[in-house]
């Protein structure tokens, strides 16, 4: 097939023209992020926030969505909470993933979607296709990687773990290695 031949193809279906549309849209906000970002020394890195641990509900979830004065992102991903706030390009305000800030993410992560998820009741993701569950643990193994884990996504009912005896005893000691 010739090269004509695909970008006509290509060009007629609305809904290639609306993903193209997506896709040029994406990078163009990861490249605009990138250059905004600050590598020249004009613009100081911020200072990083203090170390959270604490669990959230669904509710709790939403106020840390980086429009707030700390300006902290925290993401949901299969029952766990992850400090994003490194990832601000990403996730922060007018970010392409802004989406997934002060949510469950999951959902979004297995679909491969940036839709604002805004169930208001914890997602089991019992419906999840094996495919899609492996997606959100690929992903959240990412996650895990670069970002800090602040505690678990509370399901109806579940109580809040005090965390405060566990960071007394790490006050004196290097860190470890992180939960989860
Ligand atoms: C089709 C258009 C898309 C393009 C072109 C695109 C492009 C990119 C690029 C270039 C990065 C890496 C940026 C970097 O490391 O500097 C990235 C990261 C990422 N993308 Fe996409 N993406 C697309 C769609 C999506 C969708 C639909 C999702 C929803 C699941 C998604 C979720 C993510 C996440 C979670 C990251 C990782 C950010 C991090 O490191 O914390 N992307 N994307």
């Amino acid at each position: 097939m010739a090269v004509g031949d695909i970008l006509n193809e290509i060009l007629t279906s609305p809904m290639n023209i609306g993903l193209l549309a997506v896709i040029f849209y994406l990078i163009y906000k990861i490249i605009r992020d990138r250059n905004d970002g600050g590598r020249g020394p004009q613009k100081p890195a911020e200072p990083e926030l203090p170390k959270l641990k604490r669990d959230f509900t669904i509710e709790e979830l939403k106020e840390f969505d980086g429009n707030q004065p700390d300006g902290r992102v925290l993401v949901g991903v299969n029952g766990s909470v992850y400090d994003m706030t490194k990832g601000k390009r990403f996730y922060g305000p007018g970010g392409p993933y802004a989406s997934f800030a002060g949510r469950d993410a999951s959902r979004n992560l297995a679909t491969f979607n940036t839709e604002p998820n805004d169930k208001t009741e914890y997602d089991d993701l019992s419906d999840l296709t094996p495919a899609e569950m492996d997606s959100v643990l690929e992903w959240e193994s990412q996650f895990k990687v670069k970002y800090d884990y602040v505690g678990k996504l509370l399901r109806p009912g579940e109580k809040h773990t005090n965390y405060d005896e566990e960071l007394e005893t790490q006050k004196d000691e290097p860190e470890t290695k992180k939960e989860n």
